[in-house]
């Protein structure tokens, strides 16, 4: 098979391999292409046409310009064929012919192109896989490539990542996010300090015992990521605990079915207390969200305003409610460690639920942290991946 002279352009940026499949076939409005492996894909006539180069496909923006109204009928096409290199060409009725990149077309044909493609599959754990916080070295996370591909691989694997050895510096936490994405600012502020106050705005600057929760369920969508970063800790207690929320979800569900039918099914009024600012959203406290988004965690006790349901529900989703503290403090699910001065913990705020043991005022514990949404730091790891030559545009698993 010779070498293309120029191969056509795809409606992305990423550099596909050359994959030639090994039958084309023009059926009632459809392209059906095979490959060697047993891989196939279906394709519209009318979605070859909107992302075809010399058709619908812009070359600049790598969008499809072709107004609906503009497309051919699905008898326009007339036929489709491999070319001499490879190439799937396709002949229109108007005498129009097309070259479109089979690398392209076999990465849609294995599902790469959907939100899941780039990203690792997330792996549930409880205490018996992790006795600490997937753990990385962060002295270079800013500066190499690898190391933050790592770290976010990491993140979106396990929902949590712990790096280590950062710079204690208090911008680093804000520098580390904005090299991700866009830093989802919210009423406190673009980046925040955890630390012990006179007069505190959250009963996260107080001493006192966090039950496990997730942030800002007040939200209609709560932020995606919370990151971290430890200054300063030279207080007694204060540890950190973290349990996976999707396996105390299963757990629930498994071993409480009426509490979880509780937990997913009844809604409850959240909103925050603030002189300044008053979110509200409801929903359930494990809410299993619609057919595309996932699973978020509504669970923040002190912003939980009130049961949004019958008054015959109440007691059990009350009962419910306790169900689901005691499992999220279950040693088979939660993680504690202390924060080192350095230390960056980065998790997934609607999956993760996380808590603090109490402390005294003796010493100082000074925690900065920022929020990020999800959309910025896969979109940030699928570009990294694209670009990457070690994974060759595909994250490991
Ligand atoms: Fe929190």
């Amino acid at each position: 098979m010779n070498a293309p002279e120029r191969r056509p352009l795809t409606p992305d940026f990423h550099e596909h391999d050359w994959r030639p499949p090994a039958s084309v076939s023009v059926d009632d409005g459809f392209v059906t292409m095979t490959w060697d492996d047993g891989a196939r894909l279906d394709a519209y006539s009318l979605w070859l046409a909107e992302n075809a180069e010399g058709f619908g496909l812009e070359p600049s923006s790598r969008e499809s310009m072709l107004e609906p109204r503009d497309l051919p009928q699905p008898g326009d096409l007339v036929d489709a064929a491999i070319g001499p290199d490879g190439a799937v060409e396709l002949r229109w009725a108007d005498g129009r012919t097309n070259r479109v990149h089979p690398g392209w077309l076999r990465f849609v044909a294995d599902g790469r192109h959907a939100p899941a493609g780039g990203l690792p599959d997330p792996v549930p754990w409880t205490t018996g896989d992790l006795d600490a916080p997937p753990t990385l070295d962060g002295t270079n996370v800013l500066h190499d490539d690898d190391a933050m591909m790592q770290f976010l691989i990491e993140v979106t694997r396990s929902g949590l990542c712990r790096l280590v050895d950062t710079p204690t510096s208090p911008d680093f936490v804000g520098r580390l996010a904005s090299a991700i994405g866009p830093i989802r600012e919210t009423n406190f502020g673009p980046v925040w300090s955890v630390e012990s106050k006179v007069e505190p705005d959250s009963t996260a600057n107080t001493g006192l015992d966090l039950g496990q929760h997730t942030d800002l369920p007040t939200r209609e969508v709560p932020p995606g990521f919370q990151f971290l970063h430890c200054l300063e800790n030279t207080v007694a207690g204060g540890a950190s605990r973290m349990s996976d929320g999707w396996s105390v979800s299963e757990a629930i569900r498994r071993e409480h079915p009426e509490a979880y039918s509780a937990l997913t099914e009844l809604d409850w009024a959240f909103m925050n207390r603030s002189p300044d600012a008053e979110h509200r959203w409801i929903g359930p406290i494990i809410d299993r969200g619609s057919r595309h988004q996932p699973l978020t965690l509504r669970a923040f006790y002190p912003v939980r305003t009130a049961p949004h349901m019958d008054r015959a529900d109440i007691p059990r989703a009350y009962e419910a409610l306790r169900v689901f503290a005691e499992m999220a403090r279950d040693q088979r699910f939660q993680l504690e460690y202390q924060f080192a001065p350095g230390d960056l913990v980065a998790f997934d705020n609607r999956r993760i639920l996380h808590g603090r043991n109490g402390f005294d005022g003796a010493g100082v514990r000074h925690l900065r942290g920022c929020y990020l949404d999800h959309d910025d730091l896969y979109s940030r790891l699928r570009v990294l991946a694209r670009r990457h030559p070690t994974t060759q545009r595909e994250v490991p698993t």
